[in-house]
């Protein structure tokens, strides 16, 4: 599915495979039906860009997706002039191009981005719904069916910062979660193909962790590492191996810390 770096193209295919946990779809609905921004509040590895592949099938829209990062500059959104066999020729980037397709365009942790980046982004959250492309000369409307949306971690400090107020003001916040554990254990179980006992035992060990008093964790065991944990156990590795791999050894390299992570799912884990 990706095609070039760090932009993904979704095309028509089977549904993706999405639990919702609460009104998240209705909510989405709603704002796609009304032209309007999405901000998508959640930790790392929850279930957002699921979300968002599964409402842009659902909704018969195309998806374009772009991970964040902070070289990332207007142009890697907008487009650029490149050199093709001696001539300069526009090539439109992502943002373009789902502003002219009508599409959903996706800027995973957008707030990676420098502010000259963001600003482009504005106007295409207010009602003006417009592109500027200034290398050309030119201002886009968006064709019905663009819709912006953008996802963020509240979990690192900064976040939002290169937004204005008065753009951020205009986005429809959904934030998401971890999904309570029958969820979360429904969806290990589907996504690494293990067996509904293994897939609880993942999620009890990934809640003791996110239920850690004081801890010094920066991000905490998350649906992805539960499911990459399973996919080990799926190949054949032991629970207790792969665990280590997948989710103590992920989540620090501090030996202390390895060292109670380890503990801790020793006392979660069933007895070998
Ligand atoms: N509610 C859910 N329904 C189905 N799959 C989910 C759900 N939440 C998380 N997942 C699974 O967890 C993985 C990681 O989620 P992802 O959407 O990539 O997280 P994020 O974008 O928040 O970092 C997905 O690939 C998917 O397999
Ligand atoms: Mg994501």
């Amino acid at each position: 599915m990706l095609t070039d770096g760090s932009i993904a193209v979704q095309s028509a295919s089977e549904a993706p495979f999405y639990r919702a946990v609460g009104d998240e779809a209705e909510v989405f609905r709603a704002a796609a039906g009304g032209g309007l921004p999405v901000l998508l509040k959640g930790p790392t590895g929850c279930g957002k860009t699921r979300f968002v592949e599964a409402m842009a099938h659902e909704l018969g829209r195309g998806l374009i997706t772009v991970a964040g990062h902070e070289d990332m500059t207007s142009a890697d959104l907008v487009g650029r002039f490149l050199l093709k066999g001696g001539e300069t020729v526009w090539v439109d980037g992502p943002l373009t191009r789902a502003v002219r397709e009508g599409a959903i365009c996706y800027l995973d942790e957008v707030v990676e981005a420098r502010q000259d980046t963001v600003v482009v982004i504005h106007p295409l959250a207010d009602h003006r719904r417009e592109l500027a492309l200034d290398r050309l000369g030119t201002t886009l409307s968006a064709a019905p069916g663009f819709q912006l949306v953008i996802s963020y971690n509240p979990g690192y400090q900064s976040v939002l910062k290169n937004i204005k107020e008065s753009t951020r003001q205009r986005f429809v916040a959904i934030e998401l979660d971890f999904p309570p554990a029958e969820i979360e254990e429904q969806v290990v179980a589907h996504e690494a193909g293990i067996d509904a006992g293994t897939a609880g035992t993942l999620v009890r060990l990934g809640n003791a962790i996110r239920n850690l008093d004081g801890s010094p964790l920066r991000e905490v065991s998350s649906t992805r590492m539960l499911i990459l944990a399973g996919c080990l156990v799926a190949q054949g590795l032991s629970l207790r191996g792969a665990v280590q791999s997948a989710v103590v050894q992920t989540l620090s390299d501090d030996p202390d810390v390895v060292r109670a992570l380890g503990e801790l799912a020793d006392a979660v884990l069933p007895r070998a």
